[in-house]
C-alpha cells in the first residue's frame, strides 16, 4: 500500500483563549514547508473555531473541532453544536469518542457513530478515538477492547476516515507505549478494518512531545499523531511536526 500522507493533529481539549491563536500564524511559519508533505491541523475549543479558522485562512493550517452534535440537522438540542455549524465555521476535521468524553459524558459506541456519521453529513472528516484503559491491557484484552471500538463507533457510511489510537493510560501522564507495542495495535486497527477504504490514517495518541516523536513516527503503521498537551505552543507542536522523516 503506498504511504498516506501524514496527518499530525493538535488537540487544545479545554485550555486556550482567544489571545493563544496568535499561535497559528507561528506555527505556520515553522512548519510551512512541511505542510505540504503533512496535514497540520489544530482543533482548538468551539468558541475560538471561527478566529482559529480565519487565523489560518493563507496558510496550509487547517482547522478542526473537538466534538459534534450527533443530530446532522437543525433542532431544538441546547447547548449544543451540528458538525454543519462547525464546518460553517471553518472546521475540516471533527475528533469524536475521545477517552475524555467516553469516560466523563459517558459517550457509548452508538453516540460516537451517530456524531462521526453527522460529521460525513456535514462534509467533515471524523477522526474517531479508540483506545485502552490500563486495566484492559494487563487484563490482555487489547483487542477485544480495540476491535469492539473500531466495529461499533467508526460510520457505516463510506467517507473520509481518521482513526486515532489513543491508549487512555498514556494521555496526559508521560507514559507512552513502545513502537512495537503501537505497531501491533494499528496493525490490529488495519485487519479490523479490511475491506474498507485502504485510505483510513490511524493515529497514534498519548504524551506525544518533541522527545520521543521521531520515534513513534518511526513505527510501522503510524499515519501520524494526535498531541494534547505538546500541541499549545508552536515551539513544542512545530519541534514534534518537523520530528516527522515526511518533513525533511
Ligand atoms: P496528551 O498529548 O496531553 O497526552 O493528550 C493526548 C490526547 O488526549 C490527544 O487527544
Amino acid at each position: 500500500m503506498a504511504a498516506l500522507k501524514p496527518l499530525i493533529a493538535g488537540n487544545w481539549k479545554m485550555f486556550g483563549r482567544q489571545a493563544d491563536l496568535s499561535e497559528i500564524p507561528v506555527l505556520a511559519e515553522r512548519v510551512g514547508e512541511a505542510a505540504k508533505s503533512i496535514d497540520v491541523l489544530i482543533c482548538p475549543p468551539a468558541p475560538m473555531l471561527a478566529i482559529a479558522a480565519w487565523r489560518a485562512k493563507d496558510t496550509p493550517l487547517l482547522i478542526g473541532a473537538q466534538d459534534c452534535s450527533a443530530a446532522a440537522l437543525d433542532s431544538p438540542r441546547t447547548g449544543d453544536v451540528s458538525a454543519a455549524m462547525l464546518a460553517d465555521a471553518g472546521a475540516r476535521y471533527v475528533i469524536v469518542g475521545h477517552s475524555e468524553r467516553r469516560t466523563i459524558f459517558g459517550e457509548t459506541d452508538a453516540l460516537v457513530r451517530a456524531k462521526a456519521e453527522a460529521a460525513l453529513t456535514a462534509g467533515l472528516t471524523p477522526i474517531v478515538c479508540v483506545g485502552e484503559t490500563q486495566g484492559e491491557r494487563t487484563a490482555g484484552r487489547v483487542e477485544e477492547v480495540i476491535c469492539r471500538q473500531v466495529g461499533e463507533s467508526i460510520p457505516q457510511t463510506r467517507g473520509p476516515l481518521v482513526i486515532a489510537y489513543e491508549p487512555v493510560w498514556c494521555i496526559g501522564g508521560a507514559a507512552t507505549p513502545t513502537p512495537s507495542q503501537i505497531t501491533q495495535v494499528h496493525s490490529f486497527i488495519r485487519e479490523t478494518l479490511a475491506g474498507r477504504g485502504g485510505d483510513t490514517r490511524i493515529l497514534y495518541g498519548g504524551s506525544v512531545n518533541p522527545g520521543n516523536a521521531g520515534e513513534i513516527f518511526g513505527a510501522p503503521g503510524v499515519d501520524g499523531a494526535l498531541v494534547g498537551r505538546a500541541s499549545l505552543k508552536a515551539d513544542d507542536f512545530s519541534a514534534i511536526i518537523l520530528a516527522h522523516p515526511a518533513a525533511s
